[in-house]
């Protein structure tokens, strides 16, 4: 049984054997010349597939790469007619994009906030064709609409020597004759802040035994370096002054005031005026500073714009201190006060004017 079954079964095999080859063939073609229309339909929809995969998967992926990819560069920003909750902005950034494609983007409303934190503002950027280098300027009237943030903020731009700034919003990317895609535009612009206004000095002053009107008596010019791209109105700016490295109300001596102040980029020269307790300054060189050098400690206090006061300004002016030192017994002898006559005994020195 077993035996017969086995020969049958090689017979059966070889039989097989002989004519598999030509006849899948034919059978192939046969299918193929009947079912054609079937492989057509399959191509088509694979090649669809593809096609719709790289247009409404792939496309939109590689915007969204390319637009995470670009940079975003403040060029200048100037800040004026500020109120208590707005302020005029005209901000110029390039927008600079590595990839070949150079899109079409819409205009958009972004947020404006600080190193990842609340949003104080919003603005609208204008559309752009997103060259290699793309400049866009905003100008328009912004309303602050998060006051703390706008003064945290306003804290760090004064305090650091850079700092982030993000720009967050959605808006649609065009290119060639693709469909219109949405993309995230989140960018951060790493910005020169005002590092503590280092480098600012009382470039000259003199002393004035009467009064003016208005109780000034001491008038100078004051130096503010600003390394940022930045230009700030901050309109009438008052300082409070104490004698020596110190806030302590016993030694202050009185206030600054600097009219009208704008910061500008670079060197800023500032005509200031100042109300000082002269007493104060007499018995304090007498007592303490018999040269004649008295350290001052210069703390910003109020911002006021139109007669509104700018609580954001007024924060950050007061978060630092500066520290000066005025050559005031120069200044009184220039006006004919001897303050070596006066009881120090410390000998006057020479020149050096002041710091
Ligand atoms: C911008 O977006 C913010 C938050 O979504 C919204 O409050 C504000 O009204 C928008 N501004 C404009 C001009 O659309
Ligand atoms: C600026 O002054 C603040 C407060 O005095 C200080 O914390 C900060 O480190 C200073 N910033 C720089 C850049 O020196
Ligand atoms: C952009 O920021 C928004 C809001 O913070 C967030 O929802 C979105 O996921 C971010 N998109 C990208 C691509 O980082
Ligand atoms: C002022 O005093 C603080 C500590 O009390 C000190 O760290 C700082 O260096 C002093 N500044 C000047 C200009 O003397
Ligand atoms: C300060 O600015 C106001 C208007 O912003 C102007 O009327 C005024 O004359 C200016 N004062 C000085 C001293 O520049
Ligand atoms: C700014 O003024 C200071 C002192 O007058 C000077 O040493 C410095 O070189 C000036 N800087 C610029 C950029 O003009
Ligand atoms: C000036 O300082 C003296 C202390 O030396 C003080 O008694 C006097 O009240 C101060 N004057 C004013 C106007 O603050
Ligand atoms: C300004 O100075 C006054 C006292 O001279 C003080 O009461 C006020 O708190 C100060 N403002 C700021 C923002 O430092
Ligand atoms: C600054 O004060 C002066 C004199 O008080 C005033 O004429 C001017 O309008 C003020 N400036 C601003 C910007 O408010
Ligand atoms: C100032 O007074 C001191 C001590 O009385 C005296 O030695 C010095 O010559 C005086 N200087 C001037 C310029 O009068």
């Amino acid at each position: 049984m077993s035996w017969q079954g086995k020969a049958e079964d090689t017979g059966h095999i070889e039989e097989l054997g002989a004519v598999q080859g030509p006849s899948f063939s034919a059978k192939l073609k046969a299918h193929f010349r009947r079912f054609w229309w079937l492989h057509l339909i399959i191509f088509i929809a694979c090649t669809l597939i593809i096609v719709l995969c790289l247009i409404y998967v792939a496309f939109p992926h590689i915007s969204q790469h390319d637009i995470d990819k670009s940079t975003l560069t403040v060029q200048s920003l100037i800040l004026s007619n500020p109120t208590p909750d707005s302020f005029h902005l005209v901000q110029t950034s390039v927008i600079g994009n590595d990839s070949p494609y150079h899109p079409d983007l819409d205009a958009f409303n972004a947020s404006l906030s600080l190193d990842g934190r609340v949003p104080y503002a919003y603005i609208e950027i204008p559309a752009v064709h997103a060259t290699a280098q793309a400049t866009t300027v905003v100008d328009q009237d912004v309303t602050i609409t998060d006051l703390d943030a706008f003064i945290e903020y306003n804290i760090n731009v004064l305090q650091n020597e850079e700092v982030n700034l993000d720009v967050k919003g959605r808006t649609a990317l065009h290119e060639m004759s693709f469909p219109t895609t949405n993309v995230d535009y989140n960018k951060t612009a790493t910005m020169k802040g005002l590092n503590n206004l280092t480098g600012f000095s009382i470039t000259d002053f003199t002393i004035q035994l009467i009064p003016e009107a208005d109780g000034t008596n001491m008038l100078g010019t004051v130096n503010i370096p600003n390394p940022s791209v930045m230009t700030l109105s901050m309109g009438n700016v008052t300082f409070n002054n104490y004698i020596g490295n110190t806030t302590d109300p016993a030694l202050y001596v009185g206030t600054t005031t600097l009219t009208n102040l704008t910061l500008v980029p670079g060197n800023n020269t500032i005509p200031m005026r100042s109300t000082v307790n002269q007493s104060l300054v007499l018995t304090q060189i007498v007592e303490s500073y018999q040269n004649g050098m008295l350290p001052i400690s210069i703390v910003g206090n109020s911002s006021v714009f139109d007669g509104q006061h700018l609580v954001y300004f007024e924060k950050a002016l007061s978060s630092v201190t500066q520290h000066v030192t005025l050559d005031v017994g120069k200044a009184l002898m220039e006006i004919g006060v001897n303050t070596s006559a006066l009881g120090g005994g410390g000998a006057l020195p020479p020149p050096p004017l002041l710091l």
